[in-house]
């Protein structure tokens, strides 16, 4: 199984993968983001795409070139992100690896805000998007729904026992675990996986995001296996 993901393994299959960051507006020129660079999700595309799958990549303001042979989707905002992944549901394989905005900002102006009409001290009020991942669970598929978690939890136990919790209150089969910091888990440095299911850890890979990225499609590809494309 070790070169699954370099041999065919999703040669025939659909993959919808979801990266980067999505950005909230607060006006025509500002928005409220997230550090996410999107290599991970890219990552998993270019593995998904070695391994035989058509692949789309819905990539929200990606900081890293969407690899060759992968259709590209660009979105901006969670509201975009969402329409793109509920348009595509039904692909064999759906990825969330986007860091989605948990908060937009209410009351966005259509009219850039200036000092004057903001004043000396300004709040901006925030309100709760939509969690793609737990719409996307709960539409009827056949497809494999694989989501991410990103904690900041330092101890071992506690981070897979928080994983588990993740998983099970979204309802995705899989749920690639990473302890994230202020230098873990974004940008391109080392990244360490836990790969969980509903009875726990199925894989633990660690390494540059490529490799990681092709142990991810591996399991996948191994949960499909047996099923008809
Ligand atoms: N996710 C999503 N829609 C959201 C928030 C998160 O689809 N509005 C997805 C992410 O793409 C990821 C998974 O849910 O695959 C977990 O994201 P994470 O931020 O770790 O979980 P949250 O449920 O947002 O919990 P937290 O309050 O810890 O941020
Ligand atoms: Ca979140």
């Amino acid at each position: 199984l070790e070169a699954a993901g370099r041999s065919g393994a999703l040669a025939g299959r659909s993959v919808v993968v979801s990266a980067g960051g999505t950005r909230e507006p607060i006006d025509p020129v500002r928005f409220v983001g997230n550090r996410s660079s999107g290599a991970m999700g890219v990552a998993l595309a270019s593995a998904a795409r070695a391994a035989g799958a058509t692949v789309t990549l819905v990539g929200a303001n990606l900081h890293v070139p969407a690899p060759a042979g992968v259709e590209l989707v660009e979105v901006e905002t969670t509201a975009q992100l969402r329409e793109a992944m509920l348009e595509r549901a039904s692909a064999d394989v759906v990825v969330m690896a986007a860091a989605v905005a948990d908060y937009r900002v209410r009351g966005a102006a259509d009219e850039k805000r200036s000092k004057e009409s903001w004043g000396d001290a300004p709040t901006i009020e925030l309100e709760l998007n939509p969690d793609i991942l737990a719409e996307l669970a709960g539409l009827p598929r056949d497809g494999l729904l694989v989501g991410f978690g990103a904690e900041t939890e330092a101890d071992d136990a506690a981070l897979v026992e928080r994983g588990r919790a993740k998983l099970a209150r979204k309802g995705a089969d899989l749920l690639v675990l990473n302890r994230v910091g202020h230098d873990e888990g974004f940008g391109p440095v080392e990244t360490r996986v836990r790969v969980l299911d509903a009875d726990g850890v199925v894989a633990d890979a660690s390494g540059a995001k490529a490799s990681v990225a092709r142990a991810i499609i591996d399991c996948v590809a191994q949960r499909l296996a047996g099923t008809t494309s």
